[in-house]
């Protein structure tokens, strides 16, 4: 079968469409699943770009893709799955430690020995290819009135785990958030944009996109405010003084003029400054939540004496999230269809660049619109 794979090459590893043998069934709780789907996210392009994936140990190769859309083609006598079904799955595996607690109760997406796989990302196959076996517990039924946008279910899971971790963070008083703000406008930044629409939040999306990219269109699609990172002007600039350099990003001083004041900040743009300039915009008892990720090794001059006071004397919460759990996939699956219902065809439209695997290798991420989906088979 056809599958995209990182493979070593001589001094660096590489992106290849490769022929690898088809998968079967081996165990009674297998799922042997036709991939019909594959998205694409920043963790492809860093895996692409910058050689950011784990190859298993000792494999000379490893297919990429991790967030799955496909549909079940035979399935174990125990796995409770039907041929026809859609499905997706989830993404990381325990690391099988004795001393990992949260691997150990299933929530690998907690991992503290740092040993789990990521199917695609990190020491264990992904899914971009034509068919992938995994164990029905790591397989997620998608309803069929989802399939114009089931491949997003993963990246919503991300957006579910954190919105999850702020309500059990947020036990602690009684709150009633009004006003969400949203660091960058990549597929992460909307969806988590379209949600607090969805939650009915007032919601302001901070983005370098530009006024008239597609991600505009869609934050404003579902009656969020973009605000454009270039509209500062030169008085407003970041800590640095120069207007437009990404490293002071102005956010703080635009907020103080435009009043947004965030009861919760999402941010996903994995622009690191960007965290800590927020944290001062949050409401008191506010909580800021850190999805986007960076590699590389940025520093900045931080003000922490202002920062510790914002955070102590405003009882302010940071959370870094990363993955999610079944649970998450499953929160995530009914509110796709809740945005679906108020939003209608917002969510296909987050899907702007549709390729073949053959496209992949030689994919320039930087002109992708919004969102690429590899398309794998067609369901029929
Ligand atoms: C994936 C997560 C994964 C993370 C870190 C993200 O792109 O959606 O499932 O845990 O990358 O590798
Ligand atoms: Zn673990």
């Amino acid at each position: 079968m056809k599958a995209v794979v990182i493979q070593n090459g001589a001094d660096r590893q590489f992106v290849a469409v490769a022929d690898l043998p088809e998968p079967t069934l081996a165990a009674p709780d297998d799922v042997l699943i036709r991939v019909l789907s594959v998205g694409l996210d920043g963790t492809d392009r860093e895996i692409v770009r910058d050689r950011y994936g784990v190859l298993p140990d000792g494999a000379e190769r490893m297919v990429i893709g991790h967030e799955l859309f496909g549909v079940v083609e035979r399935a174990g006598e125990a796995a409770g799955f039907s041929p026809g079904e859609l499905v997706t799955a989830l993404v990381r595996r325990p690391c099988g430690s004795d001393s990992c607690v949260p691997c150990g109760s299933g929530q690998q997406d907690y991992c503290v020995s740092g040993a789990y796989t990521e199917r695609g990302i990190r020491g264990a196959d992904g899914f971009l290819c034509e068919y992938v076996v995994e164990k029905a517990r790591y397989v997620v039924p998608v309803p069929e009135a989802c399939a114009s946008y089931g491949v997003l279910v993963e990246p919503q899971s991300i957006v579910e785990k954190v919105w999850n971790e702020i309500g059990h963070i947020q036990k602690r008083v009684r709150w009633e958030p009004k006003t969400a703000l949203v660091t960058g406008s990549g597929p992460l930044g909307i969806l988590a944009a379209v949600t607090c629409r969805s939650l009915g939040l007032e919601t302001h999306v901070w983005s370098m996109s530009g006024r008239a990219s597609a991600n505009a269109d869609l934050v404003r699609r579902c009656g969020a405010h973009y605000h454009d990172a270039v509209d500062r002007k030169p008085a407003d600039a970041g800590s640095s003084g120069r207007p437009n350099d990404p490293s002071g990003s102005g956010l703080d001083e635009y907020a103080a003029v435009h009043r947004i004041e965030p009861d919760v900040i999402w941010e996903c743009s994995g622009h690191p400054p960007l965290a800590f300039e927020s944290m001062k915009l949050l409401r008191p008892n506010g909580v800021l939540a850190i999805l986007g990720v960076t590699s590389g090794n940025g520093r900045a001059e931080i003000p922490i004496a202002a920062l510790n006071q914002e955070i102590v004397l405003k009882n302010k919460c940071i959370v870094g999230s990363v993955n999610a759990s079944r649970a998450d996939f499953e929160t995530g699956i009914r509110r796709l269809q809740e945005i679906e219902r108020q939003f209608p065809g917002l969510l296909a439209g987050i899907v702007t660049d549709r390729l073949a695997m053959e496209q992949v290798p030689d994919l320039d991420f930087s002109a992708i619109a919004v969102k690429a989906v590899v398309d794998v088979a067609a369901r029929a």
